[in-house]
Formats: C-alpha cells, sequence, structure tokens
C-alpha cells in the first residue's frame, strides 16, 4: 500500500481577512492545475475557514482537491462553552480535518492527551480527517527522554480507538524545539522517530501503520525539505511559518510531488 503523502499548512493566529484571501487564491490557483498526487491541506484560523472553504469549490480551472482543515476543535459536540468551536460546526461548512493535540495548545492551553484523544475519536465519527500532534521538549531531548514521551502522548490519545480508527489517523511529529525556532530536526532525527511512531502505531492500528501518514513539522522550509522528505517512514509536512508564503509552500508541495512520485 502506498502511504498518501501529505503537505499541510497551519497559519496559527496569522493573516487578516484580506491576507488570507489572497493566500487562499494563490493556493487554489496552483492545486487546481498542478497538485498532482500530493494532498495539500491548509488550515486557516477559523474566522477564514468558510471563506476558504468556498474559494476551493469555485476554483476557476475545476474543482481544487485542497482540504481546508481547523487548527483546533471541542471534545464535547455541544454544550455551554462559550468561544468553543464544535465539530458538527465545522462539519456543516465543509471543513474536512483539524489539527489536534498542537504543542502551542498544550503548552498554553493546559491541553492533555486525555483531551486530545477525545477530539481525535469525535473528528472521526464525524467523518473529519484527524491530525494528531506530538512530539517532546527540547530537556526531554537533551535527557534522551524523547521515545518515552512521544509514546506515551501516542498511547494516551489513541489508546482507546479501535484499530479501524486509529488507521485513519495522520500523526504529525513536531519535536517542540524546534517549533518557530530555525532548529530543524536532522533528516536522521527526524527518520529514527518517525520509524519508532510507525512501530507505536503498528499494534494500535492492528497492523495498519505502514498505511498512516507522519508528518514532519518543526521549522520546515524549501531549503530544508528536500533531505526531510527523502526519508522512507516521512509522508511530508506540517508547515507553519513557510506556510504563510504561497510560494514557498507551493515549492514545499513540488518538492514533495517530486521526491515522493520519484519514491
Ligand atoms: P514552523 O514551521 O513555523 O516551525 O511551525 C511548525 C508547526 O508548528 C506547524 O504546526
Amino acid at each position: 500500500m502506498k502511504t498518501r503523502t501529505i503537505v499541510a499548512g497551519n497559519w496559527k493566529m496569522h493573516t487578516d481577512a484580506t491576507e488570507a484571501g489572497n493566500l487562499m487564491e494563490a493556493l487554489v490557483g496552483w492545486s487546481a492545475a498542478d497538485q498532482g498526487d500530493v494532498q495539500m491541506i491548509v488550515a486557516p484560523p477559523y474566522p477564514f475557514l468558510a471563506a476558504a472553504v468556498e474559494q476551493v469549490k469555485k476554483a476557476a480551472d475545476g474543482p481544487s482537491t485542497i482540504i481546508i482543515a481547523a487548527q483546533n476543535c471541542h471534545q464535547e459536540e455541544s454544550g455551554a462553552f462559550t468561544g468553543e468551536v464544535s465539530v458538527p460546526m465545522l462539519r456543516s461548512m465543509g471543513v474536512g480535518a483539524c489539527i489536534v493535540g498542537h504543542s502551542e495548545r498544550r503548552e498554553y492551553y493546559g491541553e492533555t492527551d486525555e483531551v486530545v484523544g477525545r477530539k481525535v475519536s469525535l473528528l472521526l465519527k464525524h467523518g473529519l480527517q484527524p491530525i494528531y500532534c506530538c512530539g517532546e521538549r527540547r530537556e526531554e531531548r537533551e535527557e534522551g527522554r524523547y521515545r518515552d514521551v512521544v509514546s506515551t502522548q501516542i498511547h494516551t490519545a489513541l489508546g482507546a480507538l479501535s484499530p479501524e480508527e486509529v488507521a485513519k489517523v495522520v500523526v504529525a511529529y513536531e519535536p517542540v524545539w524546534a517549533i518557530g525556532t530555525g532548529l530543524t530536526a536532522t533528516p536522521e532525527q527526524a527518520q529514527e522517530v518517525h520509524a519508532f511512531i510507525r512501530a507505536e502505531l503498528q499494534a494500535l492500528s492492528g497492523g495498519m501503520a505502514a498505511g498512516i501518514p507522519i508528518l514532519y513539522g518543526g521549522s520546515c522550509k524549501p531549503e530544508n525539505a528536500e533531505g526531510i522528505f527523502a526519508e522512507s517512514d516521512i509522508n511530508g509536512g506540517l508547515i507553519g511559518g513557510a506556510a504563510l508564503v504561497a510560494e514557498k509552500f507551493i515549492e514545499l508541495m513540488r518538492i514533495a510531488q517530486r521526491i515522493k512520485t520519484a519514491a
């Protein structure tokens, strides 16, 4: 089975309505003509999701296959949770995927793997693609504990799912020390953890881990993506800063196309 290759852009809390519209327009225009086999996923901030979904639907050169993702969701289906956004809301507006467990949510909003696991489960129930993020902090790597940390994260968040559900998750390995720091994991460092994650997922998914896309995230940009994407257990990237510049993000798509099509 050939594992899907995915390049996903996480815009975080960047852009305004005009910038978001322009960025989406550039991506939609390119993808309709040129996307090939690589799946593009774009995660704008909540207020710009509806416009992004419409832009994808109305792509001038035919239907674009970009999947629009949210950057977070609530773990309950509805209720008195002021300011929160539910999975059914996202689904009703055509959002197809959602990032969960990003390290910034863990760090600034106290998100635990228990909560993240509930989000993954709810997303799957409603047919949205969860993009589950895991990864160790700097001190955990320096102390040589990164495998334990990542293993605990994965087992806590995904352990209660059925093997069929686990097989539907996209995982992103995002070492916290590499996010927004300009410090990238070397291809070898990333490959080592990706292979480890795949081995952990093997039992959880009932032997279907080979088909689970595992994306690398952390200062990934056109200058360093070639080496990273060339690794066998790296199935694409979850991109922050470089996803805010259309040319860079498109270049990352092209690199993924070239490397993974040749593989
Ligand atoms: P940077 O690419 O800016 O390091 O961010 C990575 C990330 O957190 C994507 O979710």
